[in-house]
């Protein structure tokens, strides 16, 4: 491993790295590449995930949605300036599970969700995850992480239940371990699935 100014940068390093092994061996090429970045708070990872797009398209778009307003307004001021120039980011308050409300969403290719919340709030994430896969493009992937190995569990269940394919899992070899709850780690799991 490398070594890194700080462990944000750590954590964006490794999860290129999982989404290389994950993602990109689905990922065919296209001219443009749409991903929505799902309850994506702050966003961190936009440039990671304009990495990878860059390798399977010659444009992109991010669009990143979540409900907290401050978030959302960090990942606006900080991300229209500092991306290459093609790949473009807009994010957006507004609540996953009313996906079906958002008329300006692009089709997206790809549906992220880093550290989804699934037993936070079933009922609510079931509904995020239901509208995810009813927006995604029919050949589109949709990909979660989780912080914990029981959400992980339940989110795997819950996408297989509103008819997702399973296509591929891991488990990430260099999770950062978080103290604030027992057994919480940094994109401790991925899976990746499509439509069914
Ligand atoms: C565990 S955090 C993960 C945030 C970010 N993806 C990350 O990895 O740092 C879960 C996120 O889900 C968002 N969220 C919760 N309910 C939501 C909803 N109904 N619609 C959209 N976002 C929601 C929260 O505001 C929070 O940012």
């Amino acid at each position: 491993m490398p070594e890194f100014p700080d462990l944000l940068q750590r954590d964006l390093f490794v999860l290129e790295q999982n989404l290389r092994t994950l993602l990109s061996p689905h990922l065919s090429q296209k001219d443009h590449l749409n991903l929505l970045n799902l309850a994506c708070g702050r966003a961190d990872e936009t440039a990671t995930l304009a990495k990878i797009l860059s390798e399977h398209s010659q444009t992109a778009h991010i669009q990143g949605l979540d409900i907290r307003a401050a978030e959302i307004d960090q990942a606006n001021s900080h991300w229209k300036k500092s991306l290459p120039s093609q790949t473009s980011a807009t994010f957006r308050t507004h609540r996953g599970d009313r996906l079906r409300d958002l008329q300006q969403l692009d089709t997206p290719d790809i549906t992220f969700l880093r550290h989804q919340n699934y037993w936070n709030d079933r009922p609510v994430w079931t509904q995020i995850f239901d509208q995810a896969l009813e927006k995604l493009n029919e050949d589109g992937l949709l990909v979660i992480t989780s912080y914990f190995d029981k959400e992980h569990q339940l989110a795997l269940e819950a996408l297989k239940n509103l008819g997702a394919i399973q296509i591929g899992n891991l488990a990430n070899p260099d999770t950062r371990a978080l103290t604030d709850a027992p057994g919480k780690s940094v994109d401790k799991h991925l899976a990746v699935f499509k439509k069914g």
